[in-house]
């Protein structure tokens, strides 16, 4: 950890919508859990995630812990943006950052998509309008991203972003009934700002505050 930065800043909250390209992100509300439910509903959406297809009820809650964390104030929490695209203001997938709880210079990255909207670019826009606030508002130094070795739609997604595969871990983890293979994917800073064509900040965090 470079010494010339506080220990555990706090960033400032986005502005909202954040738009890019075309999409744009905002806190999940209470009345998106409609939308939210009818793509994590779906068994081909969910085949990869933690969880099973949601029922409405498990939706209601995920919907109700997403809406109660809504920026971030400390390490460790999870930021889950939902995705507009186009006129509409429905919900049509979600991009969450996770702030790591060891290193404030670290996130990662998770996303899901409506299945009506997958294979149009759509979730490559958000997340790259989610890397964006990563490293330029955030000031992240790294951005990792963990798929089911069998997922080949997440895996093309972090390798168009730029995305570096880094480790396959072989049945490293327990879901839905069997060990599952894991690849690691990251980008740093330097390599998105590269990606990007202009520089990014070193820091814009405006307030901090010390932990030991
Ligand atoms: C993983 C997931 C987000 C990928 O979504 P996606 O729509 O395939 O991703 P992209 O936005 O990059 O779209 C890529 C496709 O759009 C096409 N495309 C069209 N216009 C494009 C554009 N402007 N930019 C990029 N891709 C574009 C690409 O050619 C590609 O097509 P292909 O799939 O036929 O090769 C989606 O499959 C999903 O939500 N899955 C379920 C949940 C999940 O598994 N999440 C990940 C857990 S680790």
């Amino acid at each position: 950890m470079p010494s010339d930065v506080p220990d555990i800043p706090v960033p400032a909250q986005p502005a909202y919508p954040y738009k890019a390209d075309g999409v744009r992100l905002r806190p999940i509300l209470p009345a998106d859990v409609r939308a939210v439910n009818a793509y994590r509903s779906l068994p081909e959406v969910a085949r990869y995630l933690p969880h099973p297809p949601q029922a409405m009820a498990d939706t209601e809650l995920s919907v109700s812990a997403m809406v109660s964390q809504q920026n971030f104030t400390t390490p460790g929490q999870w930021l889950d943006l939902a995705v507009e695209h186009g006129p509409s203001a429905e919900v049509v997938g979600e991009v969450v950052l996770k702030w790591d709880a060891e290193n404030w210079q670290r996130g990662e990255i998770g996303f899901v998509f409506s299945s009506d909207v997958q294979g149009q670019g759509v979730a490559f826009a958000a997340c790259t309008a989610a890397l964006d606030m990563a490293f330029e508002h955030f000031s992240w130094h790294r951005v990792e991203g963990i798929c089911d070795a069998r997922n080949n739609k997440s895996a093309a997604l972090m390798t168009r972003l730029g995305m570096r595969l880094e480790a396959t871990f072989v049945e490293a983890d327990w879901s839905k009934g069997e060990w599952i293979t894991l690849r690691h994917y990251a980008i740093l800073k330097r390599e998105w700002s590269l990606l990007r064509g202009h520089d990014l900040p070193n820091t814009t965090y405006r307030t901090q505050h010390a932990k030991k």
